[in-house]
């Protein structure tokens, strides 16, 4: 008997990164497991991976007719959904608000917030009349930059409070049927997080920040100093989209590593003070 025996598992923006990692454990517990992801390259790499096992969906999470399409096909093949894992998202850039542009404001709220929180909302919104047929439930990706600064711009941060607050109203909205629950990393490595077409940094990534300087502040600051792979995020995940949830809903996990369990007296773990 595994986990996710008898789960069908839906994965946003499983294409790369954690949803990748995420769905790569699910299946290993048993699920049943489809990918809706916006690239195309990135669905051949799946394809390669996957074979047939995965149902791979191409389509933009910000489109209700390519969620619709989506909810169709998992629908078709499997007849039913126990789980919506949102992983999809993009990131701001990490500029600071005087620094960008007064013209280009709005168009980079429309395009993190677009990616980061309305497609939770519109998948939500899509996929909730299966998931109280099964009893299922939603997992949805905060981060650290929720619940405190520099995890990112303004815009990512605003982006990922809302998801963190969605949470809490969904977990309300659904109950007793459809269980809500977010998980908020700190740091991902093998990250493919683009950084935003409003400011030109669409083929940036949030890994080519300086990676030595981060590595070392990261692994200074946590009390677990490993920069955590995509599947070491999988079991978390897999747990609050399983059946076996039977405690928690409305409620963030911040996976931090310890980092927020810490102030700055010392430059290191605490077997460092007084050396
Ligand atoms: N990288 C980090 O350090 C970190 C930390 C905390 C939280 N997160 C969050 O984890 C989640 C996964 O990020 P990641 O770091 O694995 O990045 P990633 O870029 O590797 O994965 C995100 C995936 O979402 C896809 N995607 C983007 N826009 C989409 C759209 N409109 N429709 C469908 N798919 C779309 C991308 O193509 C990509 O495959 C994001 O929500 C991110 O904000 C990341």
């Amino acid at each position: 008997m595994q986990l996710l025996d008898d789960h069908v598992v839906l994965i946003l923006g499983g294409g790369s990164g954690l949803g990748l990692g995420v769905a790569r454990h699910c299946l290993g517990e048993g699920a049943r497991v489809v990918i809706m992801e916006i690239s195309g390259d990135k669905l051949v790499d799946l394809k390669g991976e996957f074979g047939d096992e995965v149902l791979l969906v191409q389509g933009d999470v910000t489109r209700v007719e390519d969620l619709q399409a989506c909810r169709e096909a998992v629908i078709s093949r499997w007849g039913r959904l126990d789980a919506l894992i949102g992983a999809q998202g993009i990131f701001d850039g990490n500029i600071p608000l005087k620094n960008v542009p007064l013209d280009r404001i709005e168009s980079l709220f429309d395009e993190v917030l677009h990616i980061d929180v309305l497609g939770y909302i519109l998948a939500a919104r899509v996929f909730v009349a299966d998931l109280e047929k099964t009893m299922g439930a939603i997992v949805l990706t905060s981060s650290t930059a929720a619940y405190a600064a520099d995890g990112g711009g303004l815009f990512y941060s605003a982006a990922k409070g809302a998801v963190r607050s969605i949470v809490n109203q969904l977990a309300f909205e659904f109950a007793p049927h459809v269980r809500v629950n977010g998980v908020a990393p700190s740091g991902i490595a093998n990250s493919q997080l683009r950084g935003p077409a409003a400011l030109g940094l669409d083929s940036h990534r949030q890994s080519d920040i300086p990676k030595d300087a981060f590595l070392q502040q990261f692994l200074t600051l946590t009390l677990m100093p490993t920069l955590p792979t995509p599947e070491e995020y999988g079991p978390l995940f897999a747990y609050l989209a399983s059946r076996h949830n039977t405690t928690m809903t409305g409620q963030t996990i911040v996976a931090d590593q310890g980092l927020f369990n810490r102030a700055v007296i010392s430059n290191g773990t605490a077997d460092r003070v007084g050396q």
